[in-house]
């Protein structure tokens, strides 16, 4: 999923750090998780924890890290005679959801030219809001398990942003139809693997999760500049919730104060990181993090060695050139993501 900071790119990177210093680690905690893609990757390897104060991400995650396998639906096949809901959704033509009452229809109300935005189109967003309350309808009359749930509800997050007609981030939408708009939705199926572990996820904000969970491995991607996520990614925190929210302005944000992130603040982050890193009860700590975020590296180092054993700590450096696929503007010639490690005495 295009995410701002998605690590997809550099998981072979912070998989050197880990198999460098950590090799007696059995578990393994993405304490700020975004699209998952950090702790799917080491769930092959590890029990995994997820976490992020997003609530589309904990549905990504709720789905591939908490769930062992894809679900079977056996509930919902007895009742209903549907064996695979996905393609039930993705094989229905958008003329047979035209049964949806207009008042159950937030996304086209909200987001398509019905309700004056172009986030997605009219027939998209009907594909969407079909869906979503189909999904919701069977979880009320307990066709679905939790797993089931949560598998559903990220299949249609993770089909979103194929079709959105945006530039990067749902900030604003284009004024134009972007090409990609006019793809079918669908949703997408995603891979689950069993590691045969109790691998949890969560849905809180860092610092305080981190009184109540411990293991060996805490990977630490927060973000690295003052812009919130969630006003970036509000039409997928929509789509999770279905929560029929109150919309602002004219690019339609919902609500998002209690979503604040300390991380994003000049002003906050130096002390949010400490106390996130005063709570750690884990040996091994990789922070991912950028030489133009809004911590120095000075702060970054002095909080960590506060808390860590200052002999372990260690700064390796990753060109942006090396996992930025293409065109690199002259600002990030100097730009480099690095990945910090220290050992804390637990
Ligand atoms: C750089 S992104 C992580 C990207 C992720 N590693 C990936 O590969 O997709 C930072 C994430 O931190 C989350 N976040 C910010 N403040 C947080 C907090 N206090 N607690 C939990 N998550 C937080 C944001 O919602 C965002 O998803």
């Amino acid at each position: 999923m295009r995410f701002i900071g998605n690590k997809t790119q550099l998981l072979e990177n912070i998989k050197e750090v880990v198999d460098k210093h950590a090799a007696d680690a059995h578990s393994f905690c993405d304490i700020f998780s975004g699209t998952a893609s950090v702790a799917r990757y080491f769930k092959q390897w590890y029990e995994v924890y997820s976490n992020d104060l997003l609530y589309f991400s904990y549905c990504l995650q709720r789905a591939t890290i908490e769930n062992s396998d894809k679900p079977s639906f056996a509930e919902l096949s007895k009742n209903t005679g549907i064996q695979d809901p996905i393609s039930y959704f993705n094989d229905m033509s958008t003329e047979n959801m035209e049964s949806l009452p207009t008042e159950k229809r937030f996304f086209q109300n909200n987001y398509a030219p019905t309700g004056g935005r172009m986030y997605i189109t009219d027939s998209n967003a009907l594909r969407i809001d079909f869906a979503r309350n189909i999904i919701e309808t069977w979880n009320q009359a307990g066709l679905l398990s939790q797993d089931e749930y949560y598998y559903l509800v990220a299949s249609v997050i993770e089909g979103i942003p194929f079709v959105s007609n945006i530039a990067g981030t749902y900030g604003a939408f284009n004024k134009t139809w972007d090409i990609r708009s006019n793809k079918l939705f669908v949703l997408i199926e995603l891979p689950v693997f069993n590691n045969g572990m109790s691998n949890k996820s969560y849905n809180e904000d860092g610092v305080q999760l981190l009184h109540h969970i411990s293991g060996d491995i805490l990977y630490i991607d927060p973000p690295y500049n003052e812009r919130q996520y969630l006003p970036n990614y509000h039409v997928l925190e929509t789509a999770a919730k279905y929560d029929f929210p109150t919309l602002r302005g004219v690019t339609g944000q919902r609500p998002y104060e209690l979503q604040r992130s300390d991380f994003c603040s000049k002003k906050t982050v130096v002390s949010a990181f400490d106390a996130l890193l005063a709570n750690a009860n884990f040996k091994h700590i990789i922070l991912s993090y950028n030489t133009d975020g809004i911590m120095t590296l000075a702060e970054i180092e002095a909080t960590m060695k506060k808390h860590g054993i200052v002999s372990t700590f260690e700064v390796n450096y990753i060109p942006y050139r090396r996992f930025k696929s293409k065109s690199i503007v002259t600002r990030t010639e100097e730009l480099k993501e690095m990945l910090i490690y220290i050992q804390k005495e637990v």
